[in-house]
């Protein structure tokens, strides 16, 4: 037991309070949205990304879709949102306020230019008014004007090109911000880094449509008729993020620190991107659901894990798992096991001998008259959609079965052998196709 962890964390050789910070968007539109977010426990902001005024924004309306699933609301939140459309001087005189006002926390400028002189412009000025960091936005996935957002993400050699334009007129620390919408992450990361980079954040929202509306057939939001792949964010999206998060964090070639971002809620979530090797958290769409509060849930739950598990310091959370991260050819394929049931427990509702009928082995027989399943354990394959579905927690668990491998390693045997001859008719069809052609 720790009696007071310390929940600070140096991310680019900056020190952060806690690792939870707003990340850009309408949550870090303004000085006064900001400074009620650092009273509420946020250490840090990423602004939402400015512009250079050249190019006028206007915002869609309506510009977010929700995505409620069942009974959760909110599973995912997509939105056509394009930069700040506030005039530059404003917001760098917001910062400048907290800056004053809030001089232990850290603001991070988000900037977005057309050109390199435009990126270069934007990073000048952040800095001259006060900004501890840059965070370069290559990732929006919706923006409408031309060669900008995850088009610029997307094209590595220019998102190469726009960091070493930053890195050349600054000397804060410099963050490049990446898209999801690419298969590797760690190839336009390792770019960046080329262009001289300090550390990467990720992700930004996915291109995606949440919907289409089945009575007028446009996706959302409908902006008057006409629908758009467009951002996609929250909850929904956390399991990718994560994996993304991770394969930079293992990429021993980029070795940047890394600053994570989707589908961050609570403290656990925040906590898995820890461990998956995120040192530094941003949230938007879980202030969007709850508010700037959740933050006082995120540092009393990640305190008490601390203090409980007795981690003195954050930091050295940070990566924890990474080493438990492999790909599947690691498993240890001999160890098999089968699902066990507490039956005690059970209410009887069948949805298990479904499923299992249904989709899995097959394994599981049902006594009408008693309403209780019945386990053949031969049969089952142990993949636990019955636990998935089982509306009693924890009745269904599963248990190892050293006999159980030797059913397997027979039927492996059988696949084998069955692909032998699968094989050896294919040769013979081969041949025979030889014949004729001779
Ligand atoms: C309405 C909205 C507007 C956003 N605007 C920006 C932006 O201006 N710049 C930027 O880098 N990211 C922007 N984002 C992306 C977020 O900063 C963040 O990367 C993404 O939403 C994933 O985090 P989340 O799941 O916590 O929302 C925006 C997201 C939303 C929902």
């Amino acid at each position: 037991m720790v009696s007071k962890p310390d929940l600070s964390i140096d991310f680019c050789g900056v020190r952060f309070k806690n690792p939870f910070c707003l990340s850009s968007s309408p949550v870090s539109n303004s000085a006064e949205m900001v400074a009620q977010a650092f009273e509420a426990g946020w250490s840090g902001v990423a602004f939402k990304t400015l512009n250079s005024d050249r190019v006028p924004i206007i915002h869609p309306s309506p510009r977010m879709n929700a995505y409620h699933y069942d009974n959760k609301r909110l599973v995912g939140l997509q939105n056509v949102e394009q930069i700040s459309d506030r005039p530059l001087k404003d917001n760098l005189l917001d910062m400048l306020y907290l800056k004053k006002h809030y001089p232990d926390h850290i603001v991070m400028s988000s900037i977005m230019g057309f050109s390199s002189a435009e990126w270069e412009y934007l990073a000048r000025v952040s800095e001259d008014n006060g900004a501890d960091m840059l965070e370069l936005n290559f990732s929006c996935p919706h923006m409408t004007v031309e060669g900008s957002g995850h088009k610029v993400g997307q094209s590595f050699h220019l998102l190469e090109q726009f960091t070493a334009v930053v890195k050349k007129v600054v000397k804060i620390p410099v963050i490049a911000k990446m898209t999801p919408n690419i298969t590797d992450m760690t190839e336009p990361a390792i770019f960046a880094r080329q262009g001289g980079a300090d550390a990467i954040s990720a992700i930004n929202t996915i291109r995606a449509i949440s919907e289409i509306g089945i009575d007028d057939w446009v996706p959302k939001p409908n902006v008057h008729g006409i629908g758009a792949r467009s951002g996609y964010s929250g909850p929904a999206v956390k399991p990718i993020a994560i994996r993304f998060i991770a394969d930079m964090a293992k990429c021993e070639e980029l070795g940047l620190p890394l600053s994570a971002m989707g589908g961050i809620e609570t403290w656990i979530d925040a906590l898995e991107f820890m461990l998956a090797g995120a040192s530094n958290l941003q949230v938007t769409t879980g202030i969007i659901h709850y508010g700037y509060r959740i933050v006082e849930d995120m540092i009393e739950g990640l305190t008490d894990y601390m203090a409980e598990k007795g981690i003195a310091r954050a930091q050295d959370l940070v990566g924890a798992a990474l080493k438990n991260v492999q790909e599947t050819d690691h498993f240890d394929l001999k160890r098999q096991g089968i699902t066990s049931y507490d039956l005690d427990r059970c209410i009887g509702c069948g949805q298990c001998y479904i499923v299992c009928r249904d989709a899995a082995g097959q394994a599981l027989e049902w006594d009408s008259a008693e309403r209780r399943p019945k386990l053949v354990e031969d049969k089952c394959l142990s993949c636990m959609i019955c636990s998935f579905v089982c509306p009693v927690t924890d009745l269904i668990t599963y248990r190892e079965m050293p006999q159980a491998w030797e059913r397997r390693e027979t039927a492996v045997m059988d696949s084998s052998l069955e692909k032998e001859l699968k094989l050896a008719k294919m040769g013979a069809i081969e041949d025979a196709v030889k014949g004729c052609v001779d």
